[in-house]
């Protein structure tokens, strides 16, 4: 019996040296230690051996399959550690290789001017609001007194997406900013907003296209005043456009403010001298503004008698056309990357 269980030792490590992969060393481990392997063969008839003779064989049946299962282990570890060291070399980084450089995007030049206009506001106690660009013509015209058949209508006649009464529109202005704005604020108090985003008109040419970049500003509050709004338009055509700028207020009409006004500055390319920009006026227009009508304050739930507001617009396009010296419109919208990078923010690199 013990020779025996030395013959099959000394088999399994002739064998055992000829193991290179695991799936060999797996078909070894059931050939020994298998359900009909060489030691539970070995074991097989115990039940004919006297009490002695089981007791003897046991205890070198036990020891061998101790000794295998020792000697198999050692090898499937062995195989394992030199897998792991051939991964290691194969899948080697040359740490050295200089990497290649990321490139860089930088901001769409109405992205730029657009956080500059929220920035200013912001530091002066407004929020920045966000209304939908599909909206209603309630919201759109409606409540900004603007009903049905009203010739102000013209100027503005856009891209309807249903015919029926209550019809719905691309927004043809961010003054639907002011009805929402006001219609949402339940406790109907102050309102301090500045809503930037696209707007959608019937235009096509070299400083108009379909769509465009507005920005609303409307504050409400008791004993707002024309002052308000002179400085407050003031001070941000200064900041945005320099300090030199000067700015001039002009009676206009818009139905939803009165009195109405659309401000001027000074032509930052001849600096008020007159040239091709300016159409030699020296001045060039650039927002449309006024005391909100009480019309459209009532329309919105609040008391005209108790608070006054103004509002005012601005096409953030014709802003970014002025500053940057943008000579068509459409090259904004037109997603050439070489347009794009001339905007790039070389200040932070
Ligand atoms: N919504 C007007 C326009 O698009 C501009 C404006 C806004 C005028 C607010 C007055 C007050 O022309």
């Amino acid at each position: 019996m013990k020779e025996k269980a030395e013959q099959i030792k000394s088999t399994l490590l002739k064998d055992i040296e000829s193991v290179k992969k695991i799936q060999e060393l797996m078909d070894l481990k059931s050939k020994y230690l298998g359900k009909s392997g060489m030691i539970t063969e070995l074991t097989k008839n115990m039940k004919d051996l006297s009490v002695e003779e089981r007791k003897e064989v046991g205890m070198i049946s036990n020891t061998l399959k101790n000794e295998v299962t020792e000697i198999i282990e050692q090898c499937e570890k062995k195989i394992n550690e030199e897998l792991l060291n051939e991964k290691l070399q194969n899948e080697v980084i040359d740490i050295t290789l200089p990497s290649k450089k990321i490139k860089r995007g930088s901001l769409h030049p109405m992205t730029r001017i657009t956080e500059e206009f929220e920035d200013l506001f912001v530091s002066m106690g407004y929020t920045v609001y966000s209304g939908p660009e599909i909206e209603s013509d309630e919201n759109c015209f409606q409540k900004l007194n603007l009903p049905k058949g009203h010739p102000a209508r013209d100027a503005q006649d856009t891209f309807y997406l249903t015919d029926e009464v209550e019809s719905f529109l691309l927004r043809s202005q961010t003054s639907t900013a002011q009805v929402r704005a006001m219609e949402e604020n339940v406790d109907k108090g102050p309102i301090r907003i500045v809503c930037p985003g696209k707007v959608y008109r019937r235009d096509e040419d070299a400083t108009h296209s379909h769509q465009f970049m507005q920005i609303e500003g409307l504050v409400i509050d008791k004993n707002v005043s024309m002052a308000d709004l002179k400085g407050t338009l003031e001070l941000f055509c200064k900041k945005i456009l320099g300090e030199k700028t000067q700015v001039r207020f002009r009676p206009s009409y818009f139905p939803f403010t009165e009195p109405s006004v659309e401000v001027d500055v000074t032509c930052f390319k001849c600096g008020g001298k007159g040239c091709n920009l300016c159409k030699q006026t020296g001045w060039i227009e650039v927002l449309g503004a006024g005391m909100v009508h009480p019309d459209v304050l009532s329309m919105s739930g609040y008391d005209p008698n108790v608070y006054q507001g103004f509002a005012f617009g601005t096409g953030i396009d014709r802003f970014a056309m002025f500053k940057y010296g943008i000579p068509d419109i459409r090259t904004i919208y037109g997603n050439d990357i070489r347009f794009i990078e001339q905007f790039d923010r070389k200040d932070e690199d």
